[in-house]
């Protein structure tokens, strides 16, 4: 049996028919029902739209009031846009249509505030007109049930699920056919735990059949978390101490000591010498990654061991740190990471100044 005959039937025994704007659903009723509807639930909406409706019967009444009274019926609605939009386009149609609502699906789409679904929506419920609409809880139903794979907001896949969305929608009963695919995906093919035995659509449904409703519709990409990558320079000193640098109130580690950090080994060598002098050439360690909120950071430490410093060094905000001591200062997490692994001094980490000084301190 196609979708629709099987939406319809479910839709006689269990759809939703008493919702105010299905009495007496003239363009304009259906039009500041499916804006009230855009980002909002039906049960929210109802006394909303009762108040709106007792306000402003007809566009006339909503074109001649002041927005400020448009915006204090909408007030706990949320989305003010949408009441600044709904004034502006009953203005519209006053002045440019002559009071008479558009009747394509272009001259719709023209208003503020209306796109191709409540467009549809409108013609659909208002002149039985047979167009399809596309608003969440479609997508959700279409997604599952053709199995579509791929976020629903992207172009291509937004395109296929219209055509689909346009397959669907039967010729005869088209206004109780929307009501019925929109209900469905408000009542039954819920986001989370959809309930499929009441389905239906089940029989036909990929996301059914396959197990997949959890993964359908596609969530939106994750925008790539951006990786950043930098040189800590490790100096320790003969006698164990290493060299710590205190990072601006303001910003990342904001008053932590941290290795010192560089973009380029070039440059981290270059440091050294401001520091003082050693017989050891840098040695590379293993990475290590650390994850912020909204980046991820690799280090790749540089060891140089026995500086000598200059006698007259005083970099500022700089200084040196016994280890084996208790540290009073904030310490960044890779420091103490970093300081707690050539403490242990394994394998590549092995650090025979630290270690020796772990030994040879105990607590
Ligand atoms: N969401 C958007 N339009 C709707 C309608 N006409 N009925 C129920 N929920 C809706």
């Amino acid at each position: 049996m196609p979708i629709a005959s099987r939406l319809l039937s479910w839709f006689d025994a269990a759809g939703r028919k008493h919702l105010p704007w299905q009495q007496d659903p003239t363009p304009y009723r259906v039009w500041v029902s499916e804006i009230m509807l855009q980002q909002t639930q039906v049960s929210t909406v109802i006394p909303f739209y009762e108040r709106f409706m007792a306000r402003f019967p007809d566009v006339h009444a909503l074109a001649a009031a002041p927005l400020d009274e448009v915006l204090h019926l909408w007030t706990g609605l949320g989305y003010y846009a949408r009441a600044r939009n709904l004034h502006r386009a009953a203005r519209v149609i006053v002045d440019v249509h002559h009071g008479h609502f558009p009747r394509t699906l272009e001259s719709l789409q023209a208003l503020p505030g209306i796109g191709r679904s409540t467009a549809g929506a409108i013609l659909a419920f208002a002149y039985s007109a047979r167009y399809p609409i596309l608003d969440g809880n479609v997508k959700r139903v279409l997604t599952r049930h053709f199995g579509i794979v791929g976020y629903p907001g992207d172009k291509k896949v937004e395109a296929q699920l219209w055509e689909l969305a346009d397959r669907c929608t039967p010729a005869q009963r088209v206004a109780d056919y929307t009501q019925a695919i929109m209900d469905l995906g408000a009542m039954i093919c819920v986001r989370a735990r959809p309930l499929c035995m009441a389905c239906p659509l089940r029989e036909t449904c990929v996301a059914h059949r396959e197990g997949r409703q959890a993964e359908l519709p596609t969530p939106r990409p994750r925008k790539a978390r951006p990786h950043r990558e930098a040189y800590a320079l490790i100096l320790v000193r003969g006698d164990g101490a290493v060299w710590l640098e205190q990072r601006p109130l303001q910003g990342l580690w904001g008053g932590l000591w941290v290795f010192p950090q560089f973009e380029s080994r070039e440059r981290a060598c270059e440091y050294i010498g401001r520091i003082g002098r050693s017989s050891c050439a840098p040695r590379s360690l293993p990475s290590y990654s650390h994850a912020f909120t909204h980046f991820d950071l690799t280090l790749h430490p540089l060891l140089v061991e026995s500086v000598e410093p200059h006698r007259e060094v005083s970099e500022p905000g700089g200084r040196w740190l016994d280890p084996s001591e208790p540290a009073k200062i904030g310490l960044a997490k890779p420091v103490v990471d970093l300081m707690s692994k050539l403490m242990t001094g394994e394998g590549d980490w092995c650090c025979d100044l630290l270690r020796v000084r772990q030994v040879a301190m105990p607590d």
